[in-house]
């Protein structure tokens, strides 16, 4: 008999995977049509801050809906956007003062490439039009946005479409690309940027793009305390945009509303963000220094660029409920202290030789596995470890985000968790327990 796939009229993702039927989801469960229950250990793919079928959420929805869902961002202003806009400048770091809102990630992340261009055209500096960003980073599917991305997996097949735009080295410490260690280091990584710049041409370079906690590609890689107030100088020094996507990190994944509030570090704009409503709707935003909006005013006098769904009266609606209730439950500290007994308990897993590193920041986490310990060497991608550890985990009951390509581009184990931030202890033991049996698990069966 053949393997089990879905058998329905839509395209999914993988045509040769089985998936079940969610049916519905309360707190940081999904159940399937079938009555199994799920943790969302990763909030789909990092999303779910406050877990799913939150009530207020709904209510607010059903009372936007009752007034109007859609107005076109040509036509009207709304209050629901006025107001999600005022909660979010609220919450930024001082000075980014507009908001521009937007349906995906990808869009954003482009969003933002546009912003920056404009920007320095209108101010008078059309020479300025590279965005540099980092190997072993994600910024989206989209063409422009995969180009930014340095992930050789996901860009590979596309690689022709791609326009070329560079990339320095990441700021991953478990795998120094200058082979430092992360104590004794003089940030080598950030001073990447610097020497690109050079090469590049000062006066060719528009704006720098960078996660500050990475995802996807890697899990979780936290950067050492001083690099983005290096980045911040040197972009500074070149005249430089620096852009921060916290499409994964924003709204208080890591124990901050951003996660570049660990370093105070002020960006020119900051891309965000999966959980600014939870799942609940598609919405993110680009959140911009007035000096950008200013020169854009004074310049041409309107942003060559927008979406159908830009501002959509719904979404802010639901993405304002959101950031209500996570005001009203304190979730961003309790990210950040739930966060900490996370790490603490996947510290139990180092007893498998195939951990390698266990990382993280607030409730967002990642375990990368490795062949030898000793030496970090991979395992043959082939093999598809992290898959396999997902998989298990999925099958028992816990979903995880698994990827692979993290140390080079092609090799490489993580997983990252990343539950809604209404977690407790007891749900974390349990995560980390079916994490343990699965690895467990696959070791035993692969001889690992
Ligand atoms: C850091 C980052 N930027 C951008 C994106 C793209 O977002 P979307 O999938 O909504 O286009 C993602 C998605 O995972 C991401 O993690």
């Amino acid at each position: 008999m053949g393997k089990k796939t879905n058998e329905d009229h839509v395209f999914y993702r993988n045509p040769t995977k089985y998936y079940p039927t969610a049916e519905r989801g309360k707190g940081i469960y999904i159940y399937d049509s079938e009555g199994k229950q799920y943790i969302d250990g990763s909030g789909g793919a990092v999303v779910v801050n406050i877990g799913h079928g939150v009530k207020e959420i709904q209510e607010a929805m059903l009372k936007q809906a009752g007034m109007i869902s859609f107005t076109h961002g040509s036509q009207f202003t709304t209050e629901a956007a006025i107001e999600l806009a005022d909660k979010i400048v609220n919450i930024s770091p001082p000075g980014l003062d507009r908001v521009y809102f937007l349906s995906g990630g990808s869009e954003a992340v482009e969003t933002a490439v546009k912003m920056a261009r404009q920007y320095q055209v209108d101010r008078g500096v059309p020479s300025k039009y590279k965005v540099i960003s980092r190997w072993t980073s994600y910024h989206g599917n989209t063409l422009g946005a995969l180009a930014l991305s340095g992930h050789t997996g996901r860009r590979k097949y596309h690689q022709p479409l791609l326009q070329h735009t560079p990339h320095i080295v990441p700021a991953y410490c478990y795998r120094c690309p200058f082979g430092m260690e992360k104590e004794t280091c003089n940030l080598e990584c950030a001073e990447d940027l610097e020497r690109t710049i050079l090469y590049e041409g000062p006066d060719s370079v528009s704006a720098f793009i960078a996660e500050p906690v990475v995802g996807a590609t890697a899990g979780a890689l936290v950067p050492k305390d001083g690099y983005f107030q290096r980045i911040r100088e040197i972009c500074d020094k070149y005249d430089v945009l620096l852009m921060v996507d916290e499409v994964m990190t924003g709204i208080g994944r890591t124990g901050r509303y951003f996660a570049v509030d660990h370093w105070n570090v002020i960006p020119d704009m900051i891309i965000c963000a999966k959980g600014l409503a939870s799942g609940y709707t598609p919405i993110y935003c680009v959140a911009a220094k007035e000096k950008i909006r200013k020169a854009i005013m004074e310049g041409n006098g309107n942003f060559v660029h927008g979406h159908t769904y830009s501002q959509n009266p719904l979404s802010c609606a639901v993405a304002s409920a959101v950031l209500d209730y996570i005001d009203k439950h304190d979730l961003i500290n309790r990210s950040a202290t739930m966060g900490v007994y996370l790490l603490d308990k996947l510290g139990s897993l180092r007893k498998y030789s195939i951990v390698g590193d266990i990382r993280g920041l607030g409730l967002f986490a990642g375990v990368e596995f490795v062949k030898n310990r000793k030496t970090k060497e991979t395992f043959d991608p082939g093999l598809k470890l992290n898959a396999l550890i997902g998989n298990r985990a999925f099958k028992k009951g816990l979903i995880c985000y698994p990827g692979g390509g993290g140390a080079d581009g092609v090799n490489g184990d993580h997983i990252l968790l990343a539950p809604p931030l209404i977690i407790t202890e007891k749900q974390i033991d349990k995560i980390v327990a079916i994490l343990d049996e699965s690895i467990n698990e696959i070791v035993k069966e692969k001889n690992l």
